[in-house]
C-alpha cells in the first residue's frame, strides 16, 4: 500500500516536472502583438522577438534626418532632433558618421529579411535580422549608423565617441555582446535606439538592456 502511494506521488511529480517544462518553453517562445494605442510613452515601447508591431503600423510623427544622413532617411520627431544635437556635437570632436538605415516599414523589413534569408541562410538572420513586425526599425526610434572615416563602425573613432556619449542624447546601443540570450541578437554595435536621456543614462550607468530596464521600470 506504501509502495503504492510512492509510485503515485513520484508518478505525480514527474507530470508536473513535464508539465512546467513545457509552460516555460512555450512561454519563450510566445509573439505578443503590440497594442500601440495602450503604450503611454512611445520612446519606451519594447520591441523584439517576443513583441511584435501591426503589419499596418506606421509611427505617427515621422521626419526626414537632415543632418549626418546621406539618404533620405527618417525617424520619429523626437529621435530625429536627438539624433541631429548629437551629430552637431560628433562633428565638432570632428568626427563623421552618416546613417545606413533608419525608419522601415513592415514591407521593407519583410524584403530585407527575404533577401539575407536567401543569401546567408537562418541562422544567420536569426542572429542579426527581425522577422517583420518585430524589427524596432518599423517604431522610427532605431538607427544604423557608420562612419565616413572608416569600414569597420566597430573599430572607428565614430563609434568609440557614440559608445561613450549617445546615452547624453538619448540613445542606447541595443545590441551589446555578452547579451545575447536577454535581446535575442549578436552584437551590433551600429544599432542605436532613441529611448530619452532618463532611460538612455540608467542602461548605460547599470550597463543592462533595455529589456532588463523595461521589467524593472515599464512592464
Ligand atoms: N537588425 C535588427 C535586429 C533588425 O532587423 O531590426
Ligand atoms: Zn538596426
Amino acid at each position: 500500500m506504501k509502495k503504492l502511494r510512492k509510485r503515485k506521488v513520484k508518478i505525480l511529480f514527474v507530470i508536473l516536472t513535464v508539465l512546467l517544462i513545457v509552460c516555460s518553453l512555450r512561454r519563450e517562445n510566445t509573439t505578443y502583438n503590440i497594442n500601440t494605442q495602450n503604450v503611454i510613452n512611445y520612446k519606451y515601447i519594447l520591441v523584439n522577438k517576443g513583441n511584435k508591431l501591426n503589419n499596418d503600423f506606421i509611427p505617427e510623427n515621422l521626419v526626414k534626418v537632415k543632418r549626418c544622413s546621406l539618404g533620405n532617411f527618417y525617424l520619429e520627431e523626437e529621435a530625429a532632433y536627438a539624433y541631429e544635437s548629437m551629430c552637431v556635437d560628433l562633428i565638432n570632436k570632428g568626427l563623421n558618421i552618416s546613417i545606413t538605415s533608419a525608419y522601415r516599414s513592415y514591407d521593407e523589413q519583410k524584403e530585407l529579411y527575404n533577401t539575407y534569408l536567401k543569401l546567408y541562410g537562418k541562422s544567420y538572420v536569426d542572429k542579426y535580422v527581425a522577422i517583420p513586425g518585430c524589427s524596432e526599425h518599423q517604431t522610427g526610434l532605431a538607427v544604423d549608423l557608420e562612419s565616413l572615416e572608416y569600414d569597420i563602425f566597430k573599430n572607428s573613432q565614430e563609434y568609440l565617441w557614440v559608445k561613450e556619449n549617445s546615452y547624453k542624447y538619448g540613445f542606447i546601443i541595443r545590441y551589446q555582446k555578452g547579451r545575447e540570450k536577454i535581446t535575442g541578437y549578436s552584437a551590433e554595435e551600429w544599432h542605436i535606439r532613441y529611448v530619452g536621456k532618463k532611460t538612455a543614462e540608467y542602461i548605460y550607468k547599470n550597463n543592462i538592456t533595455f529589456e532588463e530596464y523595461y521589467d524593472l521600470f515599464l512592464k
